[in-house]
């Protein structure tokens, strides 16, 4: 199996939680013997080499992270210019994200399926993953730990083809944390939160606070 996987993140691939994920990843992938070549959404000059690949390859994976609940634009822009195939092609996603409740992720899972469609391909699947703010700020041992779960999620996607496995299911963990949890991370937020995140925005030439509603 070869896999053309393309890196969905607008952010370069040095500081991109996607590509680090993906190097966990792409490992679990390789101990079975399954070859890939991954390519940058973030680097514009790929995109025609992209394009090519993508209308070659049979198995295609695209890996992305969730902004502002959706798609990155960058993604978007680019998924806009591929041209649909109906050729078996089967397309698998990873779609990762910061907060870690996998609820949040369900409607950008809803689209990619479609997104599948749209594009003439065979659905097959998504790993859903939250929790990964933090990967690019460390390095070395503490990043692999971090990462180090994806290795299997790589190695069951080349053995099956897809995400669709229990173990790929159930590596999104919880869906909604407990009411407790949350009761407490709605208490942080709002008050050292809100300070740390006003104190940013004055840090970065804000001159307003960040509730402020200039519209009602
Ligand atoms: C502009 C922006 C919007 C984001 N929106 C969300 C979001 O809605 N939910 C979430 O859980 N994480 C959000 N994140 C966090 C990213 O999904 C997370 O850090 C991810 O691992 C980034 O991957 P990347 O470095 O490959 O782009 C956002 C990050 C940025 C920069």
């Amino acid at each position: 199996m070869h896999v053309l996987i393309i890196n969905g993140s607008p952010r370069v691939k040095k500081y991109s939680n996607t590509d680090k994920i993906l190097d966990s990843f792409t490992s679990g992938m390789k101990e079975t013997g399954a070859g890939f070549t991954q390519y940058e959404v973030s680097d514009r000059k790929q995109w025609d080499e992209i394009r090519k690949k993508f209308s070659e390859n049979k198995n295609i994976l695209i890996a992305l992270p969730l902004f502002v609940e959706c798609i990155p634009g960058l993604l978007m822009e680019f998924l806009e210019s591929l041209e649909p195939k109906n050729d078996g092609t089967k397309l698998a996603f990873i779609l990762q994200s910061g907060f870690a409740e996998g609820v949040q992720l369900r409607c950008g899972e809803e689209f990619l399926k479609m997104l599948s469609e749209r594009l003439g391909c065979e659905y097959c699947g998504t790993l859903i993953k939250g929790n990964n703010f933090s990967i690019r700020l460390f390095d070395g041992e503490q990043r692999d730990n971090m990462t180090a779960p994806y290795i299997e999620m790589g190695r069951e996607y080349a053995q099956n083809g897809d995400m669709f496995s229990d173990k790929c299911r159930r590596f999104t963990g919880p869906e909604v944390f407990p009411f407790y949890v949350r009761i407490l991370l709605g208490a942080l937020m709002a008050t050292f939160g809100r300070i740390g995140f006003n104190r940013f925005a004055k840090d970065w030439g804000c001159t307003k606070r960040l509730d402020f509603r200039p519209y009602t």
